[in-house]
């Protein structure tokens, strides 16, 4: 392992090559202020270590912000393997458990892009400093439900921001992404009488989820610039761009996506445009609640649907202090997030 010089603001960031199982990997703490990190495990291709090192420090610190906007206990790392799943192999992913073990703690690896439960149980059986496993007493097992009923609850807030009711009944709700999570947000609008506008590059999902649920099928592209309400990007990042905020007819922007704004000027242009947009790290905070009992020892379902709930208050308070502040949402998310760090913090 190598502790590199060049780390930004963050506590620690470690680099691995085993030349024995070939994983290459990197592991970024960006903060412990609130606990231990805790933060997705990535197996992607990047061209080289440099590359894959940056994007863990910069996943690292937006898990700094998101695990503290939630109110949980845990800081903020993250974890990349380099390489695409064909790097995962048994025994590359058991040399990368023991580098998570020597960290004593200080880093509990999750599921993320490229990998699941099944990996996450492998890894279990080297560290106990993994979260998100299928078995065992504190088995939190899948997040997107929880992390479709974040987003929904604070769709509830936003709704009554700007309609005075959080009455889904006329409400039309695009959805960019039925996977896990946009999925699960289609069931739970379509319960609550809201008509669903719907784009994937999965024709077969699209189809799905006109027969299911009577919705509307675009083009991914065009989706954005459909007539709607609501526009929910479930799918990858950057769907938000200034010509979106110029043009989108959606008064609310809250979907799961992570790091939703093309890049952060957007945040501004979406406010002066009279936008709301719930931040996407504050309403898709469900599947961390979710998996941190699990990390914290404690599964208690009942429990974690409460907090989940509680996503709701905070983006309400996060939408009010926007509006008394005359500040675009983002910006306020990030303040309280600092905040909750505390202003002497390493991550402050
Ligand atoms: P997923 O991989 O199950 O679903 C993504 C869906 O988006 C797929 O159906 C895919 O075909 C579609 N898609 C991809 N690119 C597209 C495009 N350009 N246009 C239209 N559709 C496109 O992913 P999942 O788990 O549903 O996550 C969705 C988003 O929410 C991701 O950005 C993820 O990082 C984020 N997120 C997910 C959490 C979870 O609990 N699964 C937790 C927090 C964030």
């Amino acid at each position: 392992m190598v502790e590199k010089a060049d780390i930004d603001d963050h506590e620690k960031v470690v680099t691995i090559s085993d030349p024995d199982s070939g994983l290459r990997a990197a592991i970024a703490i960006h903060s412990t202020a609130l606990g231990p990190s805790l933060g997705g495990i990535r197996c992607w291709t990047y061209p080289d270590m440099r590359e894959a090192t940056r994007d863990a420090m910069r996943l690292a610190r937006g898990m700094t912000f998101k695990n503290a906007l939630a109110g949980l206990p845990l800081g903020g790392g993250k974890s990349v393997i380099l390489g695409g799943t064909e790097a995962k192999t048994p025994s590359a992913l058991h040399a990368f458990a023991r580098a998570i073990d020597g960290l004593r703690g200080q880093y509990i690896g999750a599921e993320d892009v490229g990998t699941t439960v099944a990996d996450i149980d492998f890894m279990r059986d080297v560290t106990p400093h993994v979260a998100g496993t299928s078995w065992g007493a504190a088995a939190s097992g899948d997040p997107s439900p929880h992390t479709a009923e974040g987003v929904f609850v604070a769709m509830q807030a936003a709704l009554d921001v700007v309609h005075g009711t959080d009455d889904m009944h006329n409400c039309r709700v695009g959805i960019l992404g039925l996977g896990n999570v946009g999925w699960k947000l289609a069931e739970r609008l379509s319960r609550a009488g809201a008509a669903l506008l719907v784009a994937d590059l999965d024709p077969a999902r699209v189809a799905e989820a006109e027969a299911e649920f009577g919705a509307q099928a675009f083009a991914p592209r065009a989706l954005p610039y459909a007539p709607m309400d609501v526009f929910a990007p479930c799918a990858l990042g950057g769907a938000l761009t200034v010509d979106f905020a110029k043009i989108s007819p959606a008064r609310i922007i809250c979907g799961a996506a992570n790091n939703q704004l093309a890049d952060p000027s957007v945040d501004t242009a979406l406010w002066q445009a009279g936008k709301l947009y719930a931040p996407d790290y504050l309403v898709n905070a469900g599947g961390v609640m979710n998996v941190a009992a699990e990390a914290l020892g404690e599964y208690d379902a009942y429990r974690v649907a409460t907090q989940v709930r509680g996503i709701r208050e905070t983006a309400r308070q996060c939408f009010e202090q926007a509006e008394r502040t005359d500040t675009p949402t983002g910006a306020v998310a990030d303040a309280i997030a600092l905040a909750r760090i505390g202003a002497n913090s390493a991550a402050a």
